[in-house]
């Protein structure tokens, strides 16, 4: 059985079908209520209304899947909020507290309340969803240190409970096609012409191929592996550093 946060949109949507589709009952886990109800019919799953910042409403989740379905073996933690672009003379306190709470502490709230009864159990996979935006420098002064937040507490837990049979990686996507992004772009913020041509294959990915990613870190295939953080990003890690040479961007 896989929990997914943030399973009723986009990245975590494709993990729903994906893990459906390879036999795991699928608990879709998100603050909007009616969309993850959707993507629980279409995959034959659960719907359970969650806020990842909150800690009583994590708690709530718990006990009901606990109780609803025992321990799961894999929990997603793909509930998040992307930033806007801007200075810190721009960005209110309150903005930087709202991702901050809902990208790092509700990632963290999750994995210790769900990551607890796996260990407690002895066996489990998490895998996070950080980014790209958590392994270097960019505009976004909340989101970026966030998700680097993410990778680290990964790395913590992975050690935390390796002797315990839980295993916890994460998976850092570079811009993917999903209803976030999407809203960056029509709201201007984002250029998708820019986004793909910072990438080494010149375009942006399909939340189905994060999920393809987060599946084989939550399965026995990658039974080994743990505290990882693996970028899924078209070449945009690799890619960048070439504008100071002139190169790519694209060709
Ligand atoms: P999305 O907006 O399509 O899906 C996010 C889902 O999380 C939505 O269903 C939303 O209702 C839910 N959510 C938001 N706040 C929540 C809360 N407090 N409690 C429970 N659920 C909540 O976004 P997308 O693009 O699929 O993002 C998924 C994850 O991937 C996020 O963590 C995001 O930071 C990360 N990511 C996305 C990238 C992209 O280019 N789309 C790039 C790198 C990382």
């Amino acid at each position: 059985m896989a929990v997914i946060t943030g399973g009723a949109s986009g990245i975590g949507n494709a993990c729903a079908q994906l893990l459906a589709a390879a036999g795991a009952r699928v608990v879709v886990a998100d603050r909007n209520e009616a969309a993850a109800r959707a993507v629980a019919e279409a995959v034959g799953g659960i719907a359970l209304t969650l806020d990842v910042g909150d800690e009583h409403s994590v708690d709530t989740v718990v006990a009901a899947v606990l109780s609803q379905c025992g321990v799961p073996q894999v929990l997603v933690n793909s509930a998040g909020v992307l930033q806007r672009t801007l200075p810190p003379e721009q960005l209110s306190l309150r903005e930087w507290d709202f991702v901050a709470r809902i990208d790092l502490r509700g990632t963290y709230l999750c994995c210790a309340r769900f990551g607890a009864a796996m260990a407690e159990r002895g066996s489990g996979a998490i895998v996070n969803i950080a980014s790209v935006a958590g392994m270097g420098s960019g505009p976004l002064h909340s989101y970026g240190p966030a998700k680097a937040g993410v990778i680290n507490l990964t790395q913590c837990l992975a050690a935390e409970w390796g002797p315990r049979g839980v295993r916890v990686n994460a998976v850092s996507p570079g811009f993917t096609q999903t209803p976030a992004l999407e809203k960056g772009i029509t709201t201007r913020t984002l250029s998708s012409d820019l986004l793909a041509s910072n990438a080494a294959m010149g375009r942006v990915i399909e939340a189905a191929e994060i999920a393809s990613a987060v599946a084989f870190l939550a399965s026995t295939a990658a039974s080994a592996i743990t505290g990882v953080n693996l970028p899924v990003d078209a070449g945009y890690l690799v890619a960048t550093p070439w504008a100071a040479y002139g190169g790519l961007r694209h060709c």
